[in-house]
């Protein structure tokens, strides 16, 4: 009753999809789901890589007994520590007496610190190695990649990397589960927006993994969440080499707050001027409307970025202040950009969109525009040439 699916002779994937959590970490919108990836070697030695949810151990443990016919399981290769995909441990620990848990020094103690699970520890560093029988797994630390303890590992004979959090992608695997089987270009969107959003802050660290890395002959990517890749590994690390430099193509985010229409206006007559110079890509987002976690992925995505708010108690509006300050502890570097912002009796907001875009070492484009109450004739001229400012330095980098 169960058709396995193979990545290869004695490797099969039973992740589950999960399309009735609304929110990932209790943040990010899963319009799309997202799958819970993992792995069983039946080797002479049997390996799981990496569990599920626990809410979705059920379906998961279905799949897993369906391969093993009631062989036992010799290892639990412990990848990643948080809860999507460590949240089965106890409960196999329990069904596997005799499993032993693989991680490194930094997994152990979060291990004993979420489930009180003190023993039966097989611990790996760097470089180490497990033999399973026909095939060895080899083990390669990348911190901060998402977590601490982050680590992935390589099966040496099919040369399929089991990467963990890296290269994972929001959006569940509806029937396709490799990147040839399903439309890879539906995936893309989501797969930047859970780059930016969950790993996004920690660019130097996917950098040092992305070297470390490529020394591997891979022929086959399997993370923990999203497509498992076979044909677009290549075109994968390019765009995660880029994201993670924080390196933009050409277009322009234009995010917004406003409470009457002022600010929008003055976006508006922006992005009006940057198309009419030419950039086609532009994206206006109100960020009272969209979740900010599509506007960070789309700030990964571009080169330009203006942010407008009204002063709102001398401060800016809270949901601009809530992107800005997201924007700032990520670190988001390499942007060209522009500020907008309007007052009613004392502005602030200009003020403190450019003090976080300096601290982020945006390059401003012109001068900010600030306008007192609604838009008049020398302010809407001034966004026009924030616009067009906007659109000649992308130009330049054709
Ligand atoms: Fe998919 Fe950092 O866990």
């Amino acid at each position: 009753m169960y058709r396995p699916v193979n990545l290869s002779e004695d490797i099969f994937y039973v992740g589950v999809n999960d399309r009735r959590t609304n929110l990932f970490e209790n943040m990010w919108p899963l319009d799309r789901g997202v799958s819970y990836n993992s792995y069983v070697i039946a080797d002479e030695k049997v390996a799981i890589v990496d569990t599920v949810e626990a809410g979705h151990f059920e379906k998961w443990i279905a799949k897993v007994r369906a391969i093993l016919n009631g062989r036992p399981v010799d290892y639990l290769v412990v990848n990643h520590m948080e809860p999507d995909h460590s949240g089965a441990i106890r409960i196999l620990t329990e069904l596997y007496p005799e499993m032993k848990i693989v991680g490194n020094k930094k997994t152990v103690p979060m291990i004993e610190g979420y489930y009180g699970i003190t023993g039966n520890f097989e611990l790996v560093k760097e470089g180490d190695t497990i033999d399973l029988g026909k095939r060895k797994l080899t083990f390669y630390t990348v911190p901060m990649v998402h977590w601490p303890e982050s680590m992935v590992c390589f099966e040496e004979t099919n040369k399929i990397l089991f990467s963990s959090d890296a290269f994972g992608s929001f959006g569940t695997l509806d029937g396709g589960i490799f990147d040839d089987e399903l439309d890879f270009e539906h995936y893309i969107d989501e797969m930047r927006r859970y780059y930016s959003n969950i790993v996004g802050k920690y660019g130097n660290p996917v950098q040092k993994a992305l070297q470390k890395l490529g020394g591997l002959d891979i022929k086959m990517v399997a993370p923990s969440h999203g497509p498992i890749y076979r044909e677009n590994i290549g075109r994968m690390i390019d765009m995660y080499d880029k994201w993670s430099k924080y390196e933009g193509e050409e277009g322009v985010v234009v995010a917004y707050a406003s409470m009457y229409g002022n600010t929008e206006e003055m976006a508006e007559v922006t992005a009006r001027a940057i198309t009419e110079s030419g950039i086609k890509n532009v994206r206006v987002y109100d960020v009272s409307k969209t979740h900010p976690s599509y506007i960070i992925s789309d700030i990964f995505k571009f080169k330009g970025l203006i942010l407008g708010s009204p002063t709102y108690s001398n401060e800016l509006h809270p949901n601009m202040e809530a992107l800005a300050l997201k924007l700032e502890h990520m670190g988001v570097t390499n942007h060209y950009f522009g500020v907008l912002g309007s007052f009613t009796w004392a502005g602030a907001s200009v003020k403190k969109l450019r003090e976080i875009g300096e601290t982020l070492k945006w390059e401003e484009v012109a001068e900010a525009v600030e306008e007192k109450h609604a838009l008049k004739e020398d302010k809407y001229e001034a966004c026009w040439q924030l616009g067009v400012a906007m659109a000649e330095k992308l130009k330049a980098e054709r």
